[in-house]
């Protein structure tokens, strides 16, 4: 419709400009009219607006370029006024149109809405916070450390010299294509959160109070109480004049902090060469409040966590780099537990595995 010429004005009189711009605007009118698509309102668009061959800009070459400089404002302005007729069709085709193709383009706003569902803290995630929070509110600060870790920093710094038997307790997960550097210098996946206590103490004088949530892996074939990627929480405390009786007292209010202002504590001699002495520490069942159960196997205690006082050799490694860590000044204790252990105590989780499985049906019983 558009491509045919354009017919020459026979005259520059305001009737005669009149005269042509309305068969001009009559046949926009049609035009419009015929659009029923997307489409067609695309062509209708291309065909009067388009840069190169749009009518609009045919009909200014043929009228406005050629006429007398006293005509050119008559003919600009209802040039002007057909322009914006043109767009304003363009903007009201379809709109209100019963007409189905272009309304298939519109969104209908009775449908029902995507629905998303709602998360849920992931229970594993809930416990690490709640144990966090517990040291946070004593003080604490909370620290991070790298997942892939140096032989250094997991083992030979924490006193676990080359080749000691204690190494074989955590079995670890190594990097590939180590075998040509130092040993010290060889990555492996930290078997603990314990590393971090050296990397704190290497980047901050004492006094130090930290507190280390983490993932560690190791080596360990799955079942309902393992896994081989796990959860641990770290602690520090280093000062002078740290002892261990303050090592008892801030476990102990740290658990009467998590499990409730009933529970009770005990500790036993045990062994970890980056602490001594060195403890486990269990707490009266917070079920049964002792009596025996099936969650403390009958035994009234459950056992939760290791701890220590800082090995004087730790602090040799340390001051290294930050010499205030100077073992005849200042004096620390530290402590490690297991987040899944006590997530699935607390929450009745028979199978370690369902932690990691992202099965929804097991964790929307969280939410
Ligand atoms: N790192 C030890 C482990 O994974 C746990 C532990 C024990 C951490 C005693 C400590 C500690 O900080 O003092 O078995």
């Amino acid at each position: 419709m558009q491509n045919d010429e354009i017919p020459p004005l026979s005259g520059w009189s305001e009737a005669e400009l009149d005269r042509a711009f309305a068969a001009v605007a009559a046949e926009v009118e049609k035009s419009a009219a015929s659009i029923r698509s997307p489409d067609d309102k695309e062509q209708f668009r291309l065909a009067w607006l388009g840069r190169k061959q749009g009518r609009l800009k045919a009909i200014s070459d043929a009228w406005l370029k050629s006429a007398p400089a006293e005509a050119k404002k008559q003919i600009g302005q209802r040039f002007n006024t057909l322009k914006a007729e043109i767009e304003q069709r363009l903007e009201q085709a379809g709109a209100g149109s019963s007409d189905s193709a272009l309304n298939a383009e519109a969104i209908d706003i009775t449908l029902p809405g995507t629905r998303r569902k709602l998360g849920a803290e992931h229970p594993l995630i809930k416990t690490w916070n709640e144990i966090v929070a517990v040291f946070q509110r004593m003080g604490y600060s909370v620290g991070v450390g790298p997942e892939v870790e140096t032989d250094y920093y997991n083992f030979e710094s924490l006193n676990f010299p080359p080749g000691h038997p204690a190494r074989d307790t955590q079995d670890t997960l190594v990097i590939v294509g180590q075998e040509r550097k130092p040993l010290r210098d060889r990555l492996l996946m930290r078997t603990h959160t314990s590393p971090v206590q050296i990397r704190t103490m290497e980047q901050q004088p004492p006094p130090v109070r930290i507190i280390i949530p983490g993932k560690v892996h190791r080596n360990d074939a799955a079942d309902a109480t393992h896994y081989p990627i796990f959860h641990q929480v770290e602690g520090l405390c280093v000062d002078t004049n740290i002892t261990f009786g303050d090592l008892k007292g801030t476990l102990d209010a740290a658990m009467k902090a998590f499990f409730g202002s009933s529970v009770k504590t005990r500790f036993f001699p045990s062994f970890f060469p980056f602490t001594e002495p060195s403890a486990d520490v269990q707490i009266s069942c917070p079920f049964c409040g002792g009596s025996g159960c099936r969650k403390c196997k009958q035994s009234g205690w459950i056992e939760l966590l290791g701890c220590g006082m800082v090995d004087p050799a730790v602090f040799g490694f340390v001051s290294q780099k930050q010499s205030l860590y100077d073992p005849a000044r200042i004096s620390g204790f530290a402590f490690g537990m297991g987040i899944d252990r006590i997530a699935m105590m607390k929450y009745g989780i028979g199978d370690i595995g369902l932690l990691y499985s992202g099965d929804q049906r097991f964790l929307e019983q969280f939410a």
